[in-house]
C-alpha cells in the first residue's frame, strides 16, 4: 500500500504543481465562497485511478465524490487539494492529502506540497517523515512562548461566534498566531516543529486523516476540545507538542 499511496501523491502533485501558474476553471460548490477547480477533480481522477489499479475492493472517500463503499476494512481517505482557496489565489500553501483507514484506525499519512517540494509522510508506530527525514513535535511547554496555527471554517452557522473568540481568547494571552488556509499543512507543520499547537473547528475526514497520523507520530497529541479521544470523523481537533495542551484545552473548555 506505500508505494501506491506515494505513487498517487507523487502524480497528483504534478498535475497540481503543472497546472499552479495556468488558469483554470473555478466553481463554487455549496456556498459562494467555497471553490473547487478543474485541478482539484484532475487531481482527484487521478489518484483513484491509482489505488484502483492495485486496490480495486478498497473503500474511497474524497471530498469531491463522496464515498465509493465495498465491504474491504480499508478505505483511502483523499483531499485532491487542500486549500483550495490558496491554489485558486495562486498562494503555493496547499497539498495533496491521503490517508488510508484499516479497521477504523488511520495506518498511512501522506501529505505533499508539490509547490515546495515538502512530502509528509507516516506509517502506523513506525515515526513520521519529512522528505525521508524523521520529525517530531517542538519541546515547548511555555504556552506564553508557543506560536499557534488555526483556520476558519467556510461553514460556521452551527457554531456561530466559536472560531472567533477562540481566536481572540489566544490573542488576549498576547499569543502569536497564524493561519496557512490547509488543515493538513497546519498539522505537518506543527508534526514538523514549525508550530506548537493547532486547533480547528468544522474540518472534514479528508482534511485531516492524513495530517493526524503524521502529528501523532511525530509525538504530537490529538483530541477534541474537551480532551476526548480524537476521531477524523469528529469536527473539531486540538493538535499539540503534548506539553502545552491542557492550557489550550482549558482555553478552549471555557468558551
Ligand atoms: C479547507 C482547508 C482550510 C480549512 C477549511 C477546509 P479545502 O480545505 O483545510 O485550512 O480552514 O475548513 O475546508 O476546502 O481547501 O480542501
Ligand atoms: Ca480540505
Ligand atoms: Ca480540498
Amino acid at each position: 500500500m506505500k508505494n501506491t499511496l506515494y505513487k498517487a501523491a507523487i502524480e497528483s502533485g504534478k498535475i497540481v504543481k503543472e497546472y499552479f501558474e495556468t488558469s483554470f476553471k473555478i466553481e463554487s460548490k455549496d456556498i459562494i465562497s467555497n471553490l473547487v477547480t478543474e485541478v482539484d477533480k484532475k487531481s482527484e481522477t487521478k489518484i483513484i485511478e491509482i489505488i484502483k489499479v492495485d486496490f480495486p475492493e478498497h473503500n474511497i472517500l474524497s471530498e469531491e465524490i463522496g464515498a465509493l463503499e465495498t465491504s474491504s476494512d480499508i478505505k483511502w481517505i483523499i483531499d485532491p487539494i487542500d486549500g483550495t482557496i490558496n491554489y485558486a489565489h495562486k498562494i503555493p500553501i496547499c497539498c495533496v492529502s491521503i490517508g488510508i483507514e484499516k479497521a477504523g484506525e488511520i495506518i498511512f499519512g501522506i501529505v505533499y506540497n508539490p509547490m515546495s517540494g515538502e512530502m509528509f509522510f507516516a506509517e502506523k508506530g513506525k515515526g513520521a517523515f519529512l522528505n525521508d527525514e524523521k520529525i517530531s513535535v517542538t519541546k515547548e511547554n511555555n504556552l506564553k512562548k508557543a506560536l499557534l496555527v488555526t483556520g476558519f471554517p467556510y461553514v460556521a452557522a452551527d457554531i456561530p461566534y466559536k472560531p472567533i473568540k477562540a481566536f481572540s481568547a489566544f490573542l488576549d494571552m498576547d499569543l502569536p498566531i497564524r493561519r496557512l488556509g490547509s488543515a493538513a499543512l497546519d498539522l505537518c507543520w506543527t508534526a514538523l516543529g514549525r508550530f506548537d499547537g493547532f486547533w480547528e473547528y468544522n474540518l472534514h475526514p479528508w482534511d485531516v486523516a492524513a495530517g493526524y497520523l503524521i502529528m501523532t507520530e511525530a509525538g504530537g497529541k490529538v483530541t477534541d476540545f474537551k480532551g476526548g479521544k480524537y476521531s477524523i470523523y469528529e469536527k473539531e481537533i486540538l493538535a499539540t507538542n503534548g506539553l502545552i495542551h491542557d492550557d489550550m484545552l482549558k482555553v478552549l473548555k471555557s468558551l
